[in-house]
């Protein structure tokens, strides 16, 4: 790899170097965190459904035009988007650019909770089969102003420190040892979740489909979620995607990164749910259930406080491989857009990002006060970029690559291999008109 201070120049070491940081910027708070509480208060199958259809259909192929635009323009989000589409998609790649950084905002206050629970952990302070007790524990983190600016501060601290080392040296390294350790401790959680009693009825909760539960609401929720446990419509995949060698089949390793995020989000979901039914807790009580099913679990288990730790140390790793995608692609735009070197660029970052995720952090205690439309700042924020936000960058890309960028799109998709007809027939026609009208049609019914 050339410089890290020239965007042009930086280059993935591998393709798999490539899926595995693609996959663990899409694995992270979305997949373990949200996915399971959110399927909780949206009905189960009624949520996972479009979920799952979402990302097979238009998911996939938008992370694939999402690096080919990349590739194709070598550069940050605005960059890359400016050099394929003009300036009008400069400018989309400039709200891609501030989703990210939004996201952040929010994003490590809950990475400040994994901070919490991991500290908690090594002291053999989080195991316990006392609901009550795991309740107020998480109650008493959250609403306690300082403490969680405390954590959060220490969770922005961690990845703006991954940042500033570098793409190599930093996101990639991290994200190849890890990953596959917090796969194997879900399997291991699932396998003792699963052999509690009364924990079937959270399995058919989870996978049995009802059609009178899906609702406008719960199918724009779903797309969001699609949008943001891949990681798209913020500029990720085009970041990242610029960082892409010339031999990397695109679509090939966006199956992979689709495929990897969907199983990491369905394993968490088939982790907690069904404790949450045998616990006989309610599968709806939201943004703690990680981390109040999580220690109960492990209280049913050997070795439970040297598990429970790992198993925080592996949270943590997959969100702040997650913040870490998000941080660059704003990294990226200032060292390219504004000329600015990695380190002064993050530190940038680092101190705006604190003072805004302390307001954040605050929602949960003095700030409670502060609601808009009915939701605190905090879910507000998740709401808009998840909901709004996100699926905007994936339908103006979706634009650009199906329509007038198409010839760009194609030969990217076909730069390394010849893909067949069918399959490029296929991404053309998602591209250009299943993905709009899909965003445009569960946009305006689901708000
Ligand atoms: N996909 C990440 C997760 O599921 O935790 C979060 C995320 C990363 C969202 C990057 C959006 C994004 F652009």
């Amino acid at each position: 790899m050339a410089s890290e201070n020239t965007i042009a120049d930086t280059v993935w070491s591998s393709r798999l170097g490539f899926i595995l940081a693609s996959a663990s910027s899409a694995i992270g708070l979305g997949a373990i965190w949200k996915f399971p509480f959110w399927a909780g208060t949206n009905g189960g199958a009624a949520f996972i459904v479009p979920f799952l259809i979402f990302t097979f259909t238009i998911g996939i192929v938008l992370v694939m035009a999402e690096c080919a635009m990349g590739r194709a323009g070598r550069g940050s989000a605005v960059h890359a988007l400016k050099r394929v589409g003009g300036p009008v998609f400069g400018i989309v790649g400039g709200i891609a650019v501030l989703n990210a950084y939004i996201i952040l905002t929010y994003y490590s206050v809950i990475g400040g909770w994994c901070v919490s629970y991991m500290a908690d952990s090594f002291i053999g302070n989080v195991v316990n089969g006392d609901p009550k007790i795991l309740s107020n524990h998480f109650n008493a983190l959250v609403s306690n102003g300082t403490v969680n600016v405390f954590f959060m501060f220490l969770y922005l601290t961690a990845t703006c420190a991954v940042v500033a080392l570098g793409v190599e040296k930093g996101i990639e390294k991290v994200a190849k040892y890890l990953m596959p350790l917090l796969f194997v401790l879900m399997i291991f959680i699932i396998i003792r979740s699963l052999m509690m009693p009364g924990s079937w009825e959270g399995m058919q909760f989870l996978f049995s489909f009802n059609w009178e539960q899906v609702s406008g609401a719960t199918i724009l929720n779903a797309m969001g979620f699609t949008f943001f446990s891949l990681s798209l419509g913020a500029g990720i995949m085009v970041t990242y995607g610029s960082y892409l060698s010339s031999h990397t089949d695109i679509p090939g390793s966006s199956v992979w990164v689709a495929f990897l995020s969907t199983q990491a989000a369905l394993l968490a979901g088939v982790m907690i749910i069904p404790a949450v039914f045998a616990f006989g807790m309610d599968p709806a009580a939201g943004t703690g259930l990680v981390f109040i099913t999580i220690p109960m679990i492990f209280e049913h288990m050997p070795l439970a406080d040297v598990l429970a730790a790992a198993f925080y140390v592996c949270l943590f790793i997959a969100a702040i491989t997650s913040s870490v995608s998000l941080l660059e692609v704003v990294v990226a735009y200032l060292i390219n857009e504004w000329g600015m070197r990695r380190r002064s660029a993050t530190a940038l970052c680092w101190i705006t990002l604190f003072i805004l995720a302390s307001i954040q952090a605050l929602s949960f205690s003095s700030l409670s006060w502060v609601e808009f439309n009915g939701m605190s700042l905090f879910d507000f924020s998740d709401y808009v970029c998840s909901n709004i936000l996100m699926p905007l960058g994936g339908l103006s890309i979706a634009l650009l690559a199906g329509w007038k960028a198409w010839p760009v799109m194609k030969e990217q998709m076909l730069a390394i291999r010849p893909h067949s007809v069918f399959t490029i027939g296929w991404i053309r026609l998602t591209i250009s008109v299943l993905a709009p009208a899909l965003v445009i049609v569960v946009l305006i019914s689901g708000i």
